[in-house]
């Protein structure tokens, strides 16, 4: 019998470093309401947005994935050609091929190392992270860059008010690189087919080209709501029971940002302790799709809600239905301040003392 080499597996693999991009243009409720029949008081109350952000043309999603990877290489301290893969999920990515995430690579002067693009919806970047985890714990690369970057602005329609105050758009970043103990616990990801038709594209692409008119994002929102409130709570609590965490060992949830009913509503089913920091970026920055995890996280991080090991537990969810997450210990914040696009917002709750972080078991 021939044995085929296999690569070496290592011991764990950790975040060495986050960033994050958020684009120059505001748009709040007001603005929204000069297309849409709502209000700022309608949207405030059923989704926790106050405003949101919107790319200018000169912000692509190769131009923010970049300004977000490059920050994520800075607080690694890494630099492109040191990377050995490329994540990127997007599901805005206007082109079907060649991938964004081999335009990413050469603009990170990686060399000529492997590049994919992933599509999973809101939940993309718990996918990249999951990939990236086995890949480096593997042994078969070495460090590897996710990047979650969308602008769902570019599919939204202004004229459909039960979609268009929700999305926004931006970008977020993960360097993933060996460790000696497991940082990246075990993935908790699946998918719901019986949900599909609850969010898709007005058009398929090639019936777009066809009719000469846009694709846009559609969303049936309630059914959407209700599998949110209670799939993503039960997936949640798997996610901490895989990671071997109790809820007081917990310092950080950070649920994609939909909105915060849909938070609050996990809130009441996980009765978390009053410790645990919950991510709320939706309120400045709506609904980013697969960058909105690793945004939440950055503002958590300019807010100085870090410490160094904090126990991070994410969750996405969106189209699909999709979702992914798992619990991964934060890298220290970078030292001077973090270099980033906007201003710092002001912190609720002042960072923990740093405290031995607990060990997170291997993905099985
Ligand atoms: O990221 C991917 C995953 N996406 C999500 O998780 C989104 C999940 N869904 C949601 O967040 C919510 O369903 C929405 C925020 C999209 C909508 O909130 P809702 O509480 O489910 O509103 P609804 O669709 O049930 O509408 C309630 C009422 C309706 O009026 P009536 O029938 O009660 O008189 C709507 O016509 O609000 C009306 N309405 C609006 N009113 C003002 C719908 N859209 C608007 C609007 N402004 N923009």
């Amino acid at each position: 019998m021939i044995a085929l080499p296999q690569s070496s597996p290592r011991p764990g693999s950790a975040i060495l470093g986050l960033g994050a991009y958020e684009p120059s243009r505001v748009i709040s409720n007001d603005q929204m309401c000069q297309w849409i029949d709502s209000s700022d008081e309608w949207i405030r109350q059923r989704t926790g947005i106050v405003e949101r952000r919107w790319a200018e043309p000169h912000e692509t999603i190769l131009a923010m994935a970049a300004s977000a990877a490059q920050r994520a290489l800075d607080h690694a301290g890494l630099t492109g050609d040191q990377l050995d893969g490329v994540i990127v999920a997007t599901v805005t990515h206007l082109e079907q091929t060649p991938a964004l995430a081999v335009r990413l690579a050469g603009a990170l002067g990686c060399g000529p190392c492997p590049a994919w693009d992933i599509s999973a919806a809101c939940a993309g970047f718990c996918y990249g992270l999951a990939q990236a985890d086995a890949l480096v714990r593997s042994g078969v690369l070495g460090h590897v860059l996710v990047v979650a970057g969308d602008r769902l602005s570019d599919m939204t329609d202004l004229t459909d008010r039960s979609t268009a105050f929700l999305f926004a758009d931006g970008a977020g970043a993960a360097v993933v690189g060996p460790s000696p103990s497991p940082r990246i616990g075990p993935v908790v990801w699946g998918s719901d087919p019986a949900q599909g038709p609850t969010i898709g594209q007005t058009l398929d692409w090639a019936e777009a080209v066809s009719q000469g008119r846009p694709a846009h994002l559609r969303m049936d929102g309630q059914p959407v709501f209700r599998w949110a409130t209670t799939a993503m709570a039960d997936a949640t609590r798997r996610i901490m029971a895989d990671s071997g965490l109790t809820p007081d060992q917990l310092d950080l949830f950070v649920p994609h940002q939909a909105n915060n009913r849909i938070t609050d509503s996990m809130l009441r089913h996980l009765r978390l302790p009053e410790s645990v920091q919950v991510a709320r970026s939706i309120q400045r920055l709506g609904n980013t799709s697969a960058s909105s995890i690793p945004l939440a996280i950055d503002q958590l991080y300019r807010a100085g809600q870090v410490k160094e090991g904090a126990t991070c537990l994410m969750v996405g969810f969106g189209a699909g239905l999709v979702y992914a997450g798992q619990v991964a210990l934060l890298p220290a914040p970078a030292t001077p301040a973090r270099d980033q696009n906007q201003s710092p917002a002001a912190p609720e709750r002042p960072a923990a003392p740093a405290t031995e972080p607990p060990t997170l078991p291997h993905q099985q």
